[in-house]
């Protein structure tokens, strides 16, 4: 994988005076008018504060929600801004339609943030038009927004074309760990995928069995597996129209020297509700009117036992029903210790996806990771082994 960084840019001295039209990911969770979550915003402080360093002048570009092309005022990226001159440290302007003088207005090393550009039609339609008006008011073109690179738009992806493109410093960071943990990883491979149904998963599982030397299955998937080796799982969240689906995987994967790693014990309720009574029981075992929620100590000294052995991991979702407890006790205890053996530098470590963030966060291992990726959707389709536009644009414009 190759392309253009900030180093590149100034090294060729590319970057004084210049307009850098700078995608991000500012779709950061809101609640009443206030940003809850600013880790997204952070991740893009060291490309802006290189930017400005370099002498360049800096256009946010960024989407929030998914206005369809209209505006709507409750997806303004105006209720963003106040976290993010805290988070930047810095004045950041504001423009809604004139992009020109908005521009022009700017002073050396000043920010300025365009409105929602999903409030333009152009924009999920990967529209010429609109990617060469934003063109028409900067110099360079820099992708900080791995997270939305899995979307062929103006602005992730057309306007690597009508100017000199590079990476950001966060979307470098990305792929280089990416890179580490499947795309030439150090063997071993470890694979943790987890979430309620293997529908959303099957392409992922599908390419991970042919790269990963072990895949640990958890969450409802992990049901939906069990069921389909024959074991009753009683009113266990299952896909049973999926279980055919499910048993091709397991063939692919023993046809690849892929081991599946299920459940062997299961922690099991009458109901999903925090503090229910609970029973541990062997998977065989799950008793009538019961459900799985959780994996079990044993299948969880499993999981740990083959982590010890390997150097890479990749982990997707949780292993049990993490968001009510008792139910986070596996995916917390596998993932302390996979941040234990990246500690003592034993393994490369790389999550991401939907919830995984929020379940590594409560079981506090976050820092201790190699590298978390912020990103949902293009993580997952980076798991599935697919190309993403807005990375395939960069690598291209670096020729
Ligand atoms: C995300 O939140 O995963 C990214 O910002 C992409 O958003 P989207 O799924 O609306 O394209």
């Amino acid at each position: 994988m190759r392309f253009k960084t900030i180093d590149d840019m100034t090294a060729a001295g590319m970057l004084d005076g210049k307009v850098v039209l700078a995608r991000v990911d500012l779709n950061v969770p809101v609640e009443d008018g206030r940003v809850t979550d600013r880790t997204r915003m952070e991740r893009i402080v060291p490309t802006v504060r290189d930017l400005r360093a370099a002498g360049a002048k800096v256009v946010l570009l960024a989407h929030f929600g998914r206005p369809k092309g209209e505006v709507n005022e409750a997806m303004s990226l105006r209720q963003v801004l106040p976290a993010l001159r805290e988070v930047l440290g810095t004045d950041v302007a504001f423009a809604d339609g004139d992009y020109t003088d908005s521009v022009k207005a700017l002073p050396p090393g000043g920010v300025i943030l365009f409105e929602n550009v999903r409030f333009n039609p152009g924009e999920e339609r990967n529209d010429g038009g609109f990617a060469k008006r934003l063109a028409s008011v900067g110099d360079l073109y820099c992708n900080d927004a791995f997270s939305a690179a899995h979307r062929a738009h103006a602005t992730t992806e057309k306007l690597a074309h009508l100017l000199p493109a590079f990476a950001g410093r966060a979307m470098q960071a990305e792929l280089e760990a990416l890179g580490k943990a499947l795309g030439d990883p150090q063997p071993p491979v470890a694979a943790v995928v987890g979430g309620a149904k293997v529908s959303t998963k099957l392409e992922l599982l599908g390419n991970l069995v042919e790269r990963v030397q072990h895949l640990v299955i958890g969450g409802g998937m992990a049901n939906t597996f069990l069921a389909a080796q024959g074991i009753d799982v009683a009113k266990s969240l299952c896909e049973h129209d999926l279980l055919d689906t499910a048993r091709e995987i397991a063939a692919k994967a023993e046809g690849a020297g892929c081991t599946i790693l299920l459940p062997r014990d299961v922690v099991v309720a009458e109901e999903f509700r925090a503090n229910p009574p609970t029973r541990t029981v062997a998977v065989e075992d799950v008793p009538a009117g019961w459900m799985i929620l959780d994996a079990g100590p044993d299948s969880v000294a499993h999981v740990r036992q083959v982590l010890s052995g390997c150097a890479t991991l990749v982990w997707n979702g949780p292993l049990g029903a993490f968001e009510m407890a008792p139910f986070d006790a596996a995916t917390t205890q596998a993932a302390q210790h996979a941040a234990e053996l990246t500690r003592a530098g034993k393994l490369v470590s790389v999550a991401g996806g939907g919830d995984t963030v929020a379940a590594l966060n409560k079981a506090g291992v976050a820092d201790d990771f190699t590298y978390i990726s912020t990103a949902g959707g293009a993580f997952l389709e980076w798991m599935e082994g697919k190309t993403l536009p807005g990375v395939a644009a960069l690598e291209s414009a670096a020729g």
